[in-house]
This record gives C-alpha cells, structure tokens and sequence, in this order.
C-alpha cells in the first residue's frame, strides 16, 4: 500500500520536487572550464623561492591538503607541498572518459595514478598530482551521514559545516543531466525495494537519489585544486614535485615540536622549510601517505621503529594501525543494445549497503584495480558495472614501511577485507539486492536471452551472480571471490588514537592531521564532499582559535 502511494508520486511530482529541493541546496556551480589561475603561484620544488619560513606547511596537496591551505592563506602565509605535478600535464584527468583511461595507464612513479597492490592481494591506486585523489576519482559528491558527526568523537559547528560544504559546492559541484542508464539504474533500483526515491539531493541518507558530481554536464572534471583558487594568492605558495621525506622536530625541556619539513625535488636534491613559532605543520598526505609520514619522522610504536632503526621521536602504538578499506564487490553485464557510457550518478542506499553504476566502453588493457586482478577477462563491447560497498567496514588493518629512509617508496598496506563476519553478512544482503535490481522489469531489455528465466538471461563477464537467493554461502563465496577495492581507504591516524578531538597529533606540538585518515568510518556512500568540507573546516577553526 505505502510502496503503490510512493510510486504515484514518483510520476506525478518529480517537477515540483525536484525544484523545491533544488532551491534548498543553493546554486552550485554552472558549467566552466577548470580554472587554473591558481598556477601563478605554483613552483617547481627545485625552485630556491620556495625555502623559507612560513606560518603553517600542509604536506600533500590533496582533497583535503588544498581546501585547507586555500583557507588559511585567507590570514596567515601557507606553503602546501604536493609531491605529484600540476595537472595540466595530464589532459586526460579533465575528462569524464579520463577516469577509466589514466587506470590503465603505466605507473611510470610520476603519472597522476599510483598502483599499488595491498597486503590481500588486490590491485589498487592513489592520487599523485596536485588535486590528490579528487583528481583522479569517479567524480561522485555527497555530504556525510548526518549521525556520522555524533560518532566522529569531534564536537561539530554545524553551522560553520554547512558553509564549508556550500563554499566547496559553489565552486567544484554539479547538478547532472539526466544519462539513460543512470536513470534505468536509479528506478531499478527503487523497483528491487531501495527507497523512498530522494530525487535530487546531496545527502547521504537511505533511499534512491540523483546526486552531485564534480564533473560539468559538458564532461569536464573539476577537483580539489581550483579551491586553491579561492585563497589569497599574496600568502599562498604551492610547491609541485616535492616529495616530503621528513618532519623536523625540536625537542625543548618543555616539549617536542614540529618545526618544519625535509623535502626533495624531483632530481632528489633536498630542501627545507619551517614553521614560525606559532605555526604548524599540517598533514594531508592521506590515508597511506600520512601514517607513512610519521613512521619516517620517528612518531609511531617504538619497538617497531627501533627494529627499522628509526630514532623514535614519540611512541604510539596506533599509527598505521586501523586502516580500512570498503570492499567493491560487482557483477558486470553486457546488454544486447550497449547503453551509453555514462558517470555515476544515481544512488541506492540502505543503512548496511550502498549501491550504485556506471555503463562503460570495452576495453583493450584492463583498467588496474577497477577489477580485483590483471587476469580479469575483458569486456568486448559496453557494459553495466553494478558495485555494492557496504557499510563500515568493520574488517581494518595497517600501513608499515617498505623503506625506513626514502619517501618514495610506496609503504606496505594491507586491509584484511571480511575478516569481521558483520562485513561478509552485509555484502551478501548487498549482492542479494543485486539479484532482485536485474530480476526488475526495468533491466528487462537488457538481457541477452529474454526468454530465460531469473537472472539466465543475461550475459555477465566475469563471475556470474549466484541465482538461488537463499542460498548464502554461494553469495559469501561470490562476495570473497569478486572483492576490488571501492577506493574509499581511511584511518590510520585515527581520532582518540593519534590525534585528539582538533585533530592535532597527541603528545607533539604544532602537528595536526587533516585528511581521510582520522576517521574510523565512512562519512557518506562517497567520502570526498566531507574530505574537502573537512580541509575548510579545520581551515577555519585553526584561525578561531589562534
Ligand atoms: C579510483 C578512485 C575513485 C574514487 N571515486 C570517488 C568518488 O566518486 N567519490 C568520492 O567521494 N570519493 C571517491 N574516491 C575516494 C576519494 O577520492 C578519496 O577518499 C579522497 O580523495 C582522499 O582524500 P585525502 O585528502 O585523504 O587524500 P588525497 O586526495 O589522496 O591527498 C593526499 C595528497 O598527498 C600527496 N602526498 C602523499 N605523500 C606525500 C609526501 N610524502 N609528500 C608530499 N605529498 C604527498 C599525494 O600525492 C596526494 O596528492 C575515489 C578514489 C579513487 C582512487
Ligand atoms: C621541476 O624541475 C625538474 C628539474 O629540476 C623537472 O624535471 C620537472 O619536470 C619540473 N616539474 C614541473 C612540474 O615543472
Ligand atoms: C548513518 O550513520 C549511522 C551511525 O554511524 C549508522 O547507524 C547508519 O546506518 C548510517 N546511515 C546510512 C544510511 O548510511
Ligand atoms: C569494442 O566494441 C566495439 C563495438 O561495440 C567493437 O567494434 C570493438 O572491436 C571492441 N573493441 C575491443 C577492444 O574489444
Ligand atoms: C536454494 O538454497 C537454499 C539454501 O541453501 C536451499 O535450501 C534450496 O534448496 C536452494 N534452492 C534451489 C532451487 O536449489
């Protein structure tokens, strides 16, 4: 009865809706190029200019590294080190069809896409160039759970946390278009039970929605970097290239403070720059990058540093420790009349599972890591990725050096992916619901062999989705046997842990983290929209309370 009054007004009113919910959420931003005025204050990490003395240094300038700084070089002089380059050199990361492209590309230790494979097995990839992982990701925007920020262990302002979301939503986010196979997914999945349907909306709440993205409707990505637009271009430097190899650290009878950074350029030559007494050196080098960070810097647990013969600067146990990973796990079809490539846009969520796709042409060289192996056998013409990531994770594990002395070298990383039994239990309510989404009459025209029934009739690659519903193990076998990476990877650094409720790392002063590895959970289906709210966020409380 509910679900047939629910589905009349799906039909009937979706014009009305969409326009009052539209208002509600501001103008976001119209259609532009990306904007890289900010490169007038970009150096080469070679470039002398750059050494000196600055009121706060942000290593990595990523999600969330480049709203921060763009932030506080409102008041104070900011140095943002970001060992990729600028993306200009890398058309290809401008466009929508770019994503799947710059994952197949080689990792040359420059290009903008980092492969990297974990502990477990599975491929994986980071940003390496200005913009971070924004650069380089799917594209899709939301704002966190709002129960999220009670559990964060952070007393929010949430006024001050809606503005921070508007000032990065005016400046990188979209309203989409509507794509055919978008909207076939959205009203298929509210037919397989996923509702009610939120129509336009940036909230991460259950339900089917159409959500923001970071790329225009003319197919241009817009990423984390043009908020440095938004800083005050006389305080702000941006130095590319510099791989930032070490904190330096002055220990008074007093206490142990950051003071300033060892960095290399892209010759290897090392540089330096410090903090004034009332500064800070801010870490945004990510969930791999800034646990690594602090190891190489002697802040970690000491019998592990000492066995890497790392002078121990400060003991904790916890860093490096609780890092997660959601699992992506998929079934792919290949449709009789191909859909048209489309972006993620449309949105099924439940509070266990999020489930979203996104239709893309065959390929010659497997994408890395957008399958969980290079043995993955390939598409020959376009087709449906349909991923579940389910909620949490509760299954965590850790980040240790491969290097204790060079930066460079990627650390060793390992997620342990359904080691908790809760994680397997979600993934096979998550596949499940896959099974009633293609069973819908909206996926109808998309089986290879109409006439057969369930899910026969369609043409997958890869591993099949099992067809008896009830049966559990073989969807706890499917769910071990697919699992990818949904890219979200967090902790490390987590709060209560390493860093207190401000974000500044315990026990050591003028060194805070800012980035996705602080939290223990996910913020929303997609995590960047609270990374980037997150980076102008601390921006401004850090001002507040200087
Ligand atoms: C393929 C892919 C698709 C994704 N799709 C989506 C999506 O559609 N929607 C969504 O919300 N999220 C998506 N994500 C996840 C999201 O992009 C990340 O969670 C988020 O960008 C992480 O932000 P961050 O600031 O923690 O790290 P990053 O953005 O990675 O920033 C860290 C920066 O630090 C730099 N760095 C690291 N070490 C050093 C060092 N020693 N010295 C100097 N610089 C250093 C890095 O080069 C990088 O630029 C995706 C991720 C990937 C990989
Ligand atoms: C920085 O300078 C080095 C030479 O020192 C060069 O190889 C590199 O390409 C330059 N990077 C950028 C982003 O211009
Ligand atoms: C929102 O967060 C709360 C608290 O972590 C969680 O219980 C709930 O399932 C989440 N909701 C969704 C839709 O993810
Ligand atoms: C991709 O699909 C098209 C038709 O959709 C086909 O002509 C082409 O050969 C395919 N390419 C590869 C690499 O399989
Ligand atoms: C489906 O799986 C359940 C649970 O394993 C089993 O009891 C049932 O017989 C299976 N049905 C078919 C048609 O195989």
């Amino acid at each position: 009865m509910e679900k047939s009054t629910m589905s009349v007004i799906v039909l009937v009113l979706p014009l009305f809706v969409l326009h009052l919910q539209y208002s509600e959420v501001h103008s976001l931003s119209k259609n532009h190029p990306h904007d890289f005025s900010y490169l007038k204050f970009v150096y080469n990490a070679s470039d002398p200019e750059l050494e000196g003395t600055y009121d706060y240094i942000v290593v990595g300038g990523g999600t969330s590294g480049c709203s921060l700084a763009a932030t506080l070089s409102e008041k104070y002089s900011v140095l943002v080190l970001e060992r990729g380059t600028i993306p200009t050199e890398y058309p290809n990361l401008l466009t929508t069809d770019g994503f799947v492209y710059n994952l197949q590309q080689e990792d040359n230790g420059q290009t903008p896409v980092q492969r990297f494979v974990s502990g477990d097995g599975i491929d994986n990839v980071r940003g390496r160039v200005l913009g971070g992982t924004s650069m380089i990701n799917a594209g899709v925007y939301a704002r966190a759970n709002i129960s999220f920020y009670k559990q964060s262990g952070i007393e929010w302002d949430m006024d001050l946390v809606k503005k921070a979301y508007k000032w990065i939503e005016d400046t990188i986010v979209f309203r989409p278009n509507w794509q055919q196979w978008q909207a076939l997914a959205g009203h298929g999945l509210f037919q397989a039970g996923i509702s009610p349907h939120n129509r336009f909306s940036l909230n991460h709440k259950p339900g089917i929605r159409l959500t923001g993205s970071t790329f225009d409707n003319h197919g241009t990505r817009h990423a984390a970097d043009e908020l440095l637009n938004n800083g005050n271009a006389n305080n702000l430097r941006v130095g590319v290239d510099a791989t930032v190899e070490n904190i330096i650290f002055l220990n008074s009878r007093r206490a142990l403070s950051a003071v300033g950074v060892v960095y290399s350029d892209a010759k290897g030559q090392s540089h330096q720059a410090f903090v004034h007494s009332k500064g800070e050196v801010i870490l945004s080098a990510g969930t791999i990058g800034t646990p690594q960070l602090l190891l190489l810097s002697g802040v970690g647990p000491e019998s592990y540093l000492s066995s890497l013969k790392i002078k121990v600067n400060h003991d904790n146990p916890y860093v490096g420790q609780y890092v997660y990973d959601n699992p992506r796990n998929f079934v792919n079809i290949l449709p009789p009349k191909p859909p048209k490539p489309s972006y993620v846009t449309e949105l099924g969520i439940t509070d266990d599972f999020y489930q979203c796709s996104i239709s893309m042409s065959n390929y010659s060289t497997p994408p890395f890591s957008l399958f969980p192996s290079p043995s993955y056998p390939l598409p020959t013409s376009t087709f449906a990725h349909i991923v579940n990531k389910i909620s949490g994770p509760l299954s965590y594990g850790y980040v240790t050096l491969r290097s204790s002395i060079d930066a460079r070298v990627a650390p060793n990383v390992k997620f342990n992916y359904f080691s908790n039994p809760t994680d397997l239990s979600h993934c096979v309510s998550g596949m499940k619901n896959i099974g009633n989404f293609l069973r819908t009459n909206n996926l109808k025209p998309y089986r290879a062999h109409p006439h057969l029934p369930g899910i026969d009739g369609f043409n997958f690659f890869g591993k099949p989705l099992p067809k008896n519903q009830s049966d559990d193990a073989s969807f706890e076998k499917f769910c071990r046997d697919t699992v990818a990476s949904y890219w979200h990877y967090h902790g490390g650094c987590l709060v209560g842990k390493v860093v207190d409720d401000r974000l500044r790392v315990m026990g050591i002063d003028s060194l805070r983290v800012v980035d996705a590895s602080t939290f223990p959970s996910m913020p929303a289906s997609h995590p960047q929209g609270f990374y980037m709210m997150l980076g102008r966020y601390m921006g401004i409380k850090i001002m507040q309370d200087r």
